[in-house]
């Protein structure tokens, strides 16, 4: 496998840190290849404006999707988005480690999606979205750290099923780009479980992502489920 792991995180010894050291260790050992974006490592840019872009397409009025499709012409993506975009190509799997911040993403990483998740059919656009996305055959999967138990995102716990929280990025970004979703690797509340616990669960990531290749996908309905107002038909 060719696995590319985009870490955000931004403390290394973190049990993030600790759970991207282990995938990689365990990957390479298995003789897969491994790159790593440590977001915050790499100061990477998480604001997403003209800097962009090389190109302009109309220097009056901003509109990024716009600005997307002219670029994704011209080859005109700054380099710093390029070279995401290249890892992307590069991977058949995708692994997103991260703290759930404020019920998602840290800003850095949802940061690096909206530079690098390109419309004109870079990374979608011009009919490529869904089972038909331009990553069809690549396979994706969540790896998050939450600070409550397993009970709080239960159906009917306080913070709301788990599935729930993650079906914006499962589904709105990873799903909808194409990807294959592996369900999510989960960790709860990491700070305080005790030491055997954590190296439970590093032991059990460890086999995670040596069998990410043929784990289970979320079963999404393909477009074809859906009618002409992009919604489920009923049979
Ligand atoms: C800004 C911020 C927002 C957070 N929001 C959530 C949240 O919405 N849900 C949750 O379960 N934990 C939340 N937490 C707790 C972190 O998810 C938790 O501390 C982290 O996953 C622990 O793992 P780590 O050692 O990898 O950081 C938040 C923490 C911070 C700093």
């Amino acid at each position: 496998m060719r696995v590319f792991v985009v870490h955000a995180h931004p403390e290394p010894k973190s049990f993030s840190g600790a759970m991207t050291g282990v995938a990689t260790e365990a990957l390479r050992a298995a003789g897969h290849e491994v790159v790593v974006s440590d977001l915050y490592a790499m100061g990477f840019n998480p604001i997403s404006d003209r800097g962009n872009f090389t190109t302009v397409a109309d220097p009056h009025y901003y509109r990024q999707t716009d600005e997307e499709a002219y670029a994704a012409k011209r080859d005109g993506f700054a380099a710093d988005i390029q070279q995401e975009m290249d890892k992307l190509f590069w991977c058949d799997t995708l692994i997103l480690q991260f703290p759930l911040w404020w019920v998602g993403f840290p800003a850095i990483l949802k940061g690096w999606v909206d530079r690098v998740f390109a419309a004109g059919g870079r990374i979608y656009g011009n009919g490529r979205w869904y089972d038909q996305g331009i990553f069809v055959g690549k396979r994706a999967m969540c790896s998050v750290t939450l600070g409550g138990p397993e009970s709080m995102v239960s159906e009917d716990g306080l913070n709301g099923p788990i599935d729930s929280l993650l079906f914006p990025i499962n589904h709105g970004i990873l799903y909808f780009t194409g990807f294959s979703v592996v369900d999510p690797f989960l960790v709860y509340a990491p700070a305080r479980i005790a030491d055997d616990e954590r190296q439970k669960y590093l032991a059990r990531y460890r086999e995670t992502v040596l069998g990410i290749g043929s784990a289970p996908t979320i079963q999404y309905p393909g477009l074809e489920a859906y009618d002409s107002n992009f919604v489920l038909k009923r049979a």
